[in-house]
């Protein structure tokens, strides 16, 4: 049995499989509509979400199967203080395969050690987001039909996104990724990914401050959210919050075909006057992720098209 816990669990030869499987959902949901029939996946958010939680639970609804689950720790027994393994445990006997997400980096691994089911990390305090990731990734290989030889510019929060730290890890697998890394000061990405994962693949990147600069040279635009409720206190998070503000006069400076990406939530870091603009993919890109975590939950479910 197979978990997800970080995008690194797949060689790239198991996720160009996933990626290709979406891509065949894409084209012909119908063939698809009941691989999962009586199947069912629990979903366990000990965290706020919007997308990443209605995703797994549309993807399971798209492909037969059904849905059960909580959508806060106050609706839990994590409230009367069950730990996640108890939970796990217990979800195992009611479903066939769980999307964890938490505050706390690594429980969705602790719950895996103790799961009879596949569990799938939903996102780990600003650790890691698997699925965000293979989001990401499929969205930048169906519009640009690659995943080498980029320039990919992550803008934001950069010490705190998870999305960042996992897409990072992942995307340094392929030949020709290029990062250009604009962040404050304050929030730039942390020691472990510049030296563990940027310097050690000995993939190139610069780390810069001004948007402006980097604009030009971009194939893809990364936009992130300043984590609010990562931060220590309300003042800091007041000073960073609108640092950067992309909008449509900043688009300018951009190539024709530049991809403009974002996890979403979107607070005041992409102003909607972009919305309309050809290269703003952010929503096309949620699309991607119910067919990826279609893909995926076959695939750890075993399912045969
Ligand atoms: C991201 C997350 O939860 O880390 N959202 C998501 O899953 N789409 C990004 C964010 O919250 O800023």
């Amino acid at each position: 049995m197979r978990h997800c816990m970080s995008p690194l669990d797949f060689s790239i030869e198991e996720l160009d499989q996933m990626m290709d499987l979406a891509a065949r959902i894409e084209k012909n949901p119908e063939g698809y509509a009941h691989v999962c029939d009586r199947k069912k996946i629990a979903t366990l958010f000990y965290e706020p979400s919007t997308r990443t939680r209605l995703s797994f639970e549309t993807a399971m609804l798209n492909l037969g199967g059904q849905v059960i689950g909580f959508s806060s720790a106050q609706s839990s027994s994590a409230s009367k203080g069950e730990s996640v393994a108890d939970t796990i445990r217990v979800i195992s006997c009611f479903a066939d395969i769980a999307a964890i997400r938490h505050p706390k980096e690594g429980a969705p691994y602790v719950a895996s050690l103790h799961s009879s089911i596949p569990v799938i990390n939903a996102g780990d305090g600003g650790h890691q987001h698997p699925t965000q990731t293979l989001t990401d990734m499929t969205t930048i290989r169906q519009i640009k039909g690659r995943l080498t030889d980029l320039t990919i510019g992550l803008c934001g929060d950069l010490k705190f996104g998870r999305t960042v730290h996992s897409l990072i890890s992942s995307l340094v697998r392929y030949p020709g990724i290029r990062f250009i890394l604009i962040s404050p000061e304050e929030l730039r990405i942390p020691d472990y990914v510049r030296e563990d994962i940027l310097n050690k693949n000995h993939v190139p990147y610069e780390e810069v401050i001004r948007l402006e600069d980097a604009m030009p040279q971009l194939d893809v635009l990364y936009m992130t959210r300043v984590q609010r409720e990562r931060f220590f206190n309300e003042e800091d998070y007041v000073r960073m919050k609108d640092f950067y503000i992309l909008d449509s006069e900043k688009m300018k400076l951009a190539r024709p075909d530049c991809t403009v990406l974002h996890p979403l939530p979107r607070v005041n870091e992409i102003s909607v006057d972009v919305d309309n603009d050809p290269r703003a993919c952010y929503f096309r890109q949620v699309q991607y992720g119910v067919y990826i975590r279609m893909a995926l939950i076959m695939t750890l479910l075993e399912v045969n098209e």
